[in-house]
């Protein structure tokens, strides 16, 4: 089992930031804990914000929740077909290297 996930945000001003979080926790989480700007995380992870909206790469597929695609339909500013709430994402082995691109507000 990896204990660590190694993960990339990019912010809207090309601003890189390396960190890895552990296999369970979620993008979100993993930004958290390492002070990345950009994720506020309103809710704590409730899918009820939208403030950690994040653009994901290829590989981690579009939203299917469909509580998750309502709060991005309504709630997420400068909205994209790669659009998830980064809450709602765990961290697993194929995330290793994965970049996510954050948007430039957070509403
Ligand atoms: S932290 Fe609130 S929706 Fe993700």
């Amino acid at each position: 089992m990896t204990d660590k996930i190694n993960i990339v945000f990019r912010t809207a001003d090309g601003e890189v930031f390396h960190v890895s979080g552990a296999p369970g926790t979620t993008v979100m989480e993993t930004a958290i804990m390492n002070d990345v700007p950009g994720v506020e995380a309103e809710c704590g992870g409730a899918c009820a914000c939208a403030t950690c909206h994040v653009y994901a790469p290829e590989g981690v597929g579009p939203a299917e929740d469909e509580y998750e695609k309502d709060m991005l339909d309504f709630a997420a500013d400068e909205r994209r077909a790669n659009s998830r709430l980064s809450c709602q994402i765990e961290l697993e082995p194929s995330l290793e290297g994965a970049v996510f691109e954050l948007p430039r507000v957070q509403i």
